[in-house]
């Protein structure tokens, strides 16, 4: 059996010496996350190729005491996927174990690897005339393992659901070591605890999802996608009821953006350009689809976007005439997290709050926080139609001096609407102690229980969540 002295050998053994990195140089990638607000160490970063693997190191780090963090493509916005400072952990890059098993088209299911990245698995389903509706600004670098891990949300959740809704069954390799072969293709199973629950938006604390089995859907033969100008808040809100309740599933998504964001966008990413002649104050873009190639979506948008002009709830709107044109306004949208990573630090948060209430909270917490901080930026955006909003603060050359303060205003401000801390990144390490000042003691006790049952050594990505 491995000893701490021989650890990196053994593990050397199960998956081959190449599959293992500990110099510097090739470690670096996997220790620091996307945003640069944490840097961990590690022992050795381990690349499994198979699930048997995984399974092997697994039981070699528990019988050395050996803490491990499950990794996919490292884009968490919560610190998630890096480990501490103090090197005793193995990083678990499932980053090999990137194949699509199978299709299965009669059952609108595919059997995927954690290591897939979303943006194959999207391509794979297409091929074989399925959509997997899943979509993120990251979708090119993250992988189907960390967005099971997070039970990612995106753009696309208001017609398809987050990840946790995609999903019918899970493989794991637990915390002992042990595979759980639950890769059921069931639509219906009422077989007592809904196990795959468990690990889905467990952040890797409670083991290691190895595959999935995933949801397939119908590919939209029809996209009508608009960028439309509003005053306020409240008018966008006005703006989300009409759309939901004159389009019901055809409305994919609706984003919302301060004017900040574009600005951001506009100066930072190469490629874009304003697509209103005049500045507004908020915008809102807004995806429906069909999958009747003959849908006369486009002529249905400008007819429900005339009657918002009527009532004031729009002031102006760009409809998009072609593919390029879509993904143009996407990409103003898409970039924000780009534009203001370089821009600068930013205090980060991504609550939900219910989405009546979400002008009432943006009025109210914008006026405490310049209150305090006469010199804030507030660059807000967001899934409006999630009740999701990426409420980003920013303080022109302090950095995160003001972070806890800052928090505590927007916090104390979810908590009174009746919100969420996180509402699609998750916890990690970025909001650990703050969970525990918002959720209910009785919760915090169940999902301690849990963990000690699953993983009574802590060695599940240690320090995360609870
Ligand atoms: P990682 O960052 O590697 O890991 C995330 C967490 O999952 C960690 O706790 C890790 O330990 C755990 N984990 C990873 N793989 C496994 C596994 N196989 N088994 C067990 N645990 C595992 N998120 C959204 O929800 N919506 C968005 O719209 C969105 N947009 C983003 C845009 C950008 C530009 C960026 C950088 C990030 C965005 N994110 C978004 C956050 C991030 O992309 C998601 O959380 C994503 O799901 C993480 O996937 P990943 O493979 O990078 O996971
Ligand atoms: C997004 O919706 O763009 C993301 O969740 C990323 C972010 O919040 O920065
Ligand atoms: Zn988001």
């Amino acid at each position: 059996m491995s000893t701490a002295a021989t650890l990196v050998d053994d593990i050397k053994k199960i998956v081959g010496v190449h599959a293992v990195l500990t110099t510097p140089a090739d470690t670096a990638p996997y220790l620091t996350d996307w945003r640069r607000s944490y840097t961990g160490t590690a022992l050795a970063v381990v690349r499994p190729a198979n699930t048997n693997e995984v399974a092997e190191v697994v039981k070699r780090c528990v019988a050395t005491n050996t803490p491990i963090v499950p990794q996919g493509g490292n884009t968490s916005m919560v610190g998630g996927s890096v480990p501490d400072a103090t090197g005793r952990a193995i990083v678990l890059s499932l980053n090999r174990m990137n194949h699509i098993r199978s299709i299965d088209t009669d059952n609108d299911t595919a059997i995927v690897e954690a290591g897939v990245i979303l943006q194959n698995l999207q391509a794979a389903a297409g091929q074989a005339g399925r959509l997997f509706p899943l979509s993120l600004a990251a979708e090119g670098s993250c992988t189907i393992g960390g967005n099971l891990s997070t039970n990612a949300g995106g753009t696309n959740v208001l017609r398809y659901g987050n990840t946790r809704d995609l999903v019918l069954g899970l493989e794991v390799v637990t915390p002992n070591g042990e595979i759980w072969h639950g890769l059921s293709g069931l639509r219906k199973d009422n077989t007592g605890y809904d196990l795959k629950h468990w690990f889905i938006g467990a952040e890797g604390t409670l083991g290691i999802i190895t595959a999935a089995v995933l949801k397939l859907f119908p590919i939209p033969q029809k996209r009508a996608v608009a960028l439309v100008a509003v005053e306020s808040p409240a008018h966008a809100l006005k703006l989300l009821n009409r759309m939901k309740y004159a389009f019901a599933d055809r409305l994919v998504g609706l984003e919302l953006m301060a004017r900040v964001c574009v600005d951001l966008v506009l100066r930072h990413i190469p490629n874009t350009r304003e697509p209103f002649t005049e500045h507004h104050a908020w915008q809102v873009l807004i995806e429906l689809n069909d999958s009747r190639a003959d849908a006369p979506l486009g002529d249905w948008l400008e007819a429900e976007l005339g009657a918002a002009f009527e009532s004031g709830e729009a002031t102006d709107a760009v409809i998009a005439a072609s593919e390029a044109q879509i993904n143009a306004l996407w990409q103003l949208r898409e970039e924000i997290s780009e534009a203001q990573r370089l821009e600068g630090k930013n205090v980060k948060h991504d609550i939900s709050i219910p989405i009546s209430r979400i002008p009432a909270f943006i009025e109210k917490c914008d006026a405490a926080l310049m209150n305090t901080f006469p010199n804030i930026s507030l660059v807000c955006f967001g899934h409006l139609g999630d009740g999701n909003l990426h409420y980003n603060c920013g303080l022109p050359s302090q950095g995160l001096a003001n972070a806890e303060a800052i928090n505590q205003i927007v916090y104390d401000h979810v908590d009174q609407f009746g919100g969420s801390i996180s509402a699609e990144h998750g916890i990690g390490q970025l909001k650990r102690i703050e969970l525990t000042h918002h959720k209910s003691p009785v919760a915090i006790a169940m999902m301690r229980q849990l963990k000690q049952a699953l993983d009574p050594y802590n060695l599940m990505n240690p320090g995360k969540v609870v």
